[in-house]
């Protein structure tokens, strides 16, 4: 057969020829790297010894080891892949030039799910291979010792299955434009999947040069890679693409796409930093015109990011493509960045204005990789957070580069800042930096620590040096350690390095090394006020049984901000070591507000009398406080009042200004809180008055925003969609009419759709309110012919509202089967089941019943499947629930990735049932004294 012959024929030549030599500086680097690597693992030892082992919740009992051996260091990959669209496998061969730097018998690096058929090195005996499945370790034995200072060249022939999978090299399809089913192959290796495509050292540190060449079918499909292509030999069925080679990278971020996509394409500016290059978008043929936003934006916030880094983007292209399969949101694989469809294509027709936003900050955070991520990387997974942490925090800056006029500044507090501080204010929570080894531990730590409190905390550390140095010390960063690997404390460095004043990298450690966060407790002294601080965690009982674990005894040193009555502002440290600050002021400034734009990663009480006239401020004069610092006002209020630590009527009573508020960001906060109290009441004696308080809450705000969206008024048409659907969750009567209303009219004609904006709106609250089943079916099939991503999202939101669970039932089991629900969209799809009350138990049943088919349809080693168990979990308040979730996890006691979700959701049940038995008697004491919400204020 051809191929047969063909690869024969590769082997020979690639056989002879020799890798070019300019391997000597690699290497020389390379061993130094490998001698650093040594040092980190030393220091993490050392740290744990120092700090107690408890620290470390996922440690486990046994004593394997999982990182790669240091002796060896690979310098260059020759890969040669070819996926086989049509069989759904693949086939290919590489080389590895590696450089020795101990001397050893034995080569060792990752396979994993591949089969080998061929293991050589060029001049040397192999005398065995093995592949070892816990470790996903390919271990080769050599018949001599390899000597220090040799470079080898290890070959190897391998095949592997594209099919049913989301990670590696997979296959994925879709529907073309006359129906027929088209397939594509691509590739997703983060964080340690690259083995599952190519024998390799998979580890971060471990950086080389690729010289790529994929195989396609000839005609309508092409390739590409991280690289240019540089060459196309034509083989009759079959044409082989070949792509220079690549700088210095890491394996995780190699990726390559047999597609037969149209793109279009644009020129970044360099404007002086740098060469202009180019930018190519990728999409399905018929959906090509839906990257005209990406494309345009693309180039504008990287044509920011350049000027930002002040380092010159390092290829000569940067393309991305929308991938109907995708496990994650997007990936930032250099030069090539691969997205979900729903995170890069937009269309008005479809899109609503949060999608806008979402594909825009998805874009923002990929391209902040290509420098920090990509050129400078993490050591080893430990530090993952700064890679995500900083391209969170980054995101929002680059997207308000572009669209000054949506308050992504703002936004950064109410998406990423706000429910971090929920998530670390339980126990089951961890350190930014956490020691991780397995593949579980590593693909379970790219959670909401290291994404939204590594932004947050980076986001402090710009306010408290100021964003010239943070930028400043970001480019002397990227400098210095480019194509190279770093640990947080590198970061840490250069930033000092530009602050005098202060120890930047002792004041970070409080943050990065222990978890948690601090509630500062402000009182008013004669003298001004007086600060103390103390751990916060959101339930009470906590407080007791917290082990007492940390280096620094969970507190902080504290950047406060603050800003006074009098006008004034001000900052200061608050050392961990101290006992208590102070801020003086003479006596007639009567109230102070601490962390100005929540830009500090903490939470502020104050005595009762300051948060009085904090309200009356609020309520007299709401322009005081600026959006962030009412979202602020809001968020502290509630949720100090949530753990217990501060009268629930504080905050019902600052709710009475939000009959002025009309910006989005505080009324975000507002009506999330709003509704997640309704939740929370539902089955309490207060339920149908806190229900008549918060709609009329909720009331005039909502007439104001009205059913028409704006055509161009981003912050409104966020408000409106913000608020039209905490009014129907709140049951406000004309709202739920005008989401019936449309939702007919749209069953009647399904051509002409709800403005994309309302869609979610009225398909989820049609829904909800009709009890016709036919509807329901009419529905669910208009889902089932959806080609639009986007749209078919919305419309699956709208199917889980039903209120009758044996529809519910139907709709989780057809969501199943992968030809109706994707498998990136499945766990999304039983989430929104879940979050109905009526779903809810439905999916806990489910789940339960079908965890083995589950755990062997995704693997333990599936991150969503793994989050997944908190998520159905989040309403439950009793505790028959809580054994119940004890009993499953008894009898499963394999959760893989999903250990730290198992936790969280344990905790969270408890503190449910404690906040019920807490809360429920102060707030319905307090409704029934109301007649009106807004005649209560002052009544402190
Ligand atoms: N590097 C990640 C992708 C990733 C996530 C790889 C988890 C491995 C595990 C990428 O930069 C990312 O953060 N993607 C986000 C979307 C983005 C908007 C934050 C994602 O996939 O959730
Ligand atoms: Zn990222």
């Amino acid at each position: 057969m051809f191929l047969t012959g063909y690869w024969l024929q590769v082997v020979l030549s690639w056989a002879v020829v020799a890798f070019a030599t300019a391997t000597v500086v690699v290497a020389v680097q390379k061993a130094q790297l490998a001698k650093d690597l040594r040092d980190v693992q030393d220091k993490i030892d050392i740290f744990e010894e120092w700090n107690g082992e408890s620290r470390y919740r996922t440690k486990r009992e046994d004593t394997i080891d999982y990182r790669l051996p240091t002796a060896l260091v690979p310098t260059h990959y020759e890969l040669y892949w070819h996926p086989d669209l049509e069989t759904g496998s693949f086939t290919g061969q590489l080389r590895i030039r590696i450089q020795v730097v101990e001397e050893t018998n034995q080569i060792i690096l990752h396979s994993y799910l591949l089969n080998l058929t061929s293991v050589y090195v060029l001049n040397r005996e192999v005398e065995t291979f093995e592949l070892e499945e816990e470790r996903q370790f390919l271990i080769i034995t050599m018949t001599e010792v390899l000597p220090v200072d040799a470079t080898i060249t290890l070959g190897i022939i391998f095949n592997g299955q594209m099919k049913d999978k989301l990670v590696g090299l997979y296959s994925s399809t879709y529907q073309n434009e006359a129906g027929a089913t088209r397939t594509i192959s691509t590739t997703k290796f983060e964080p340690t999947y690259a083995r599952q495509a190519f024998p390799c050292f998979d580890e971060p540190a471990l950086k080389a040069t690729f010289a790529i060449t994929v195989v396609h079918p000839s005609g309508a499909y092409h390739a590409v890679s991280n690289m240019q292509q540089t060459e196309s030999n034509y083989l009759g069925d079959y044409t082989e693409a070949i792509f220079e080679t690549s700088v210095s990278m890491s394996t995780y971020l190699v990726c390559i796409i047999v597609s037969d996509f149209a793109s279009k394409s644009t020129t970044v500016k360099a404007n002086g930093i740098g060469e202009d290059f180019s930018m190519q978008a990728y999409a399905t043929s018929h959906q090509v015109d839906k990257i005209d936003f990406a494309l345009e934006f693309g180039a504008a916030v990287t044509e920011y990011y350049i000027q930002y880094y002040k380092v010159p983007y390092p290829l000569t292209k940067l393309d991305m493509a929308a991938i109907p399969d995708f496990a994650s949101g997007a990936m930032e694989h250099w030069g090539l960045v691969t997205y979900r469809e729903t995170a890069l294509l937009y269309d008005d027709s479809y899109s609503s204005t949060a999608n806008k936003q979402s594909i825009a900050g998805t874009l923002a955070h990929e391209i902040v990789h290509q420098w920090f991520g990509n050129l400078v990387t993490m050591k080893w997974w430990n530090d993952i957070w700064l890679n995500e942490g900083f391209a969170r925090f980054m995101q929002y800056k680059g997207v308000n580069a572009v669209h000054s006029d949506w308050g992504m500044i703002e936004q950064f507090q109410i998406v990423a800042l706000q429910p971090v501080l929920v998530y670390d204010a339980k126990l089951s929570s961890h350190p930014i930096v956490q020691k991780v080894e397995t593949p579980d531990e590593i693909t379970a730590i790219f959670d909401t620590i290291s994404y939204e409190k590594g932004g947050s905390v980076i986001r402090m550390l710009e306010t408290l040096v100021g964003a010239d140095k943070f930028e400043e010390a970001v480019t002397n960063y990227l400098v210095k350690y480019q194509f190279n690997n770093t640990e947080t404390d590198d970061f840490l460095t250069e930033v000092d390095a530009l602050v005098d004043d202060l120890d930047v990298k002792k004041l970070m450690l409080t943050w990065t090394e222990q978890m948690g966060y601090p509630v500062l407790n402000v009182s008013k002294v004669a003298a001004g006020f007086q600060i103390t601080q103390q751990r916060f965690l959101s339930n009470p009982v906590s407080y007791e049984e917290a082990p007492e674990d940390s280096a620094y005894g969970y507190k902080w040193s504290v950047p406060i901000t603050y800003t006074a009555e009098d006008g004034s502002e001000g900052s200061l440290i608050y050392d961990y070591n101290e006992d208590t600050v102070g801020i003086a002021f003479n006596a007639d400034v009567q109230w102070v507000k601490l962390n100005v734009h929540q830009t500090g990663y903490y939470r502020v009480n104050y005595e009762e009398s300051l948060w009085t006239l904090l309200i009356q401020e609020l309520t007299s004069n709401p322009d005081r406080f600026d959006i962030a610092d009412r979202a602020h006002l809001l968020n502290d209020a509630f949720a100090l009042a949530d753990a217990s630590q501060l009268s629930y009527k504080v905050p019902l009573e600052m709710t009475a200004y939000l009959g002025q508020e009309r910006d989005f960001v505080p009324w975000y906060v507002a009506a999330d809180k709003l509704v997640s109290l309704h939740r929370s009441l539902m089955f309490s004696e207060g339920y149908v008055s806190y229900l008549s308080y918060a709609r009329t809450l909720i009331t005039g705000v909502y007439e104001e925003v009205g059913w028409t969206v704006d055509a161009n008024n981003h912050l409104k048409n966020r408000l409106r969609v913000s608020i039209l659907s905490a009014a129907c969750a709140l049951g406000v009567p004309d709202c739920l009419e005008q989401a019936a209303q449309r939702f007919n009219a749209f069953l009647q004609n399904p051509t002409s759709r709800p403005a994309p904006d309302l869609r979610e709106i009225v398909y989820y609250y049609g829904t909800k309110q009709s009890t016709s089943q036919s509807n329901w079916e009419q529905l669910f099939q208009l889902f089932v012919d959806e080609d639009d991503a986007s749209e078919k999202l919305k419309l699956m939101y709208g199917l889980s509202g039903v209120q009758n669970s044996q529809l519910l039932f139907k709709f989780l089991a057809l969501a199943g089967n992968e030809s109706i629900v994707r498998s990136q969209d499945y766990f999304t799809c039983v989430q929104y089941i879940a979050a109905n009350p009526v779903g809810e138990p439905v999916v806990w049943e489910f789940y339960r019943e079908q965890w083995p088919q589950l755990s062997a349809r995704f693997s333990l080693n599936d991150r969503n499947l793994g989050r997944l168990i908190a998520q159905i979990t989040a309403n439950f308040r009793s505790s028959i629930k809580l054994e119940e979730v004890q009993q499953f996890f008894e009898k499963y006691p394999e959760s893989g990735a999903g250990a730290n979700s198992r936790l969280v959701a344990v905790e969270t049940i408890k503190y449910n049932i404690e906040w019920l038995a807490r809360n429920r008697a102060d707030i319905s004491d307090w409704l029934s004294g109301t007649a009106s919400p807004l005649t209560k204020k002052n009544q402190l």
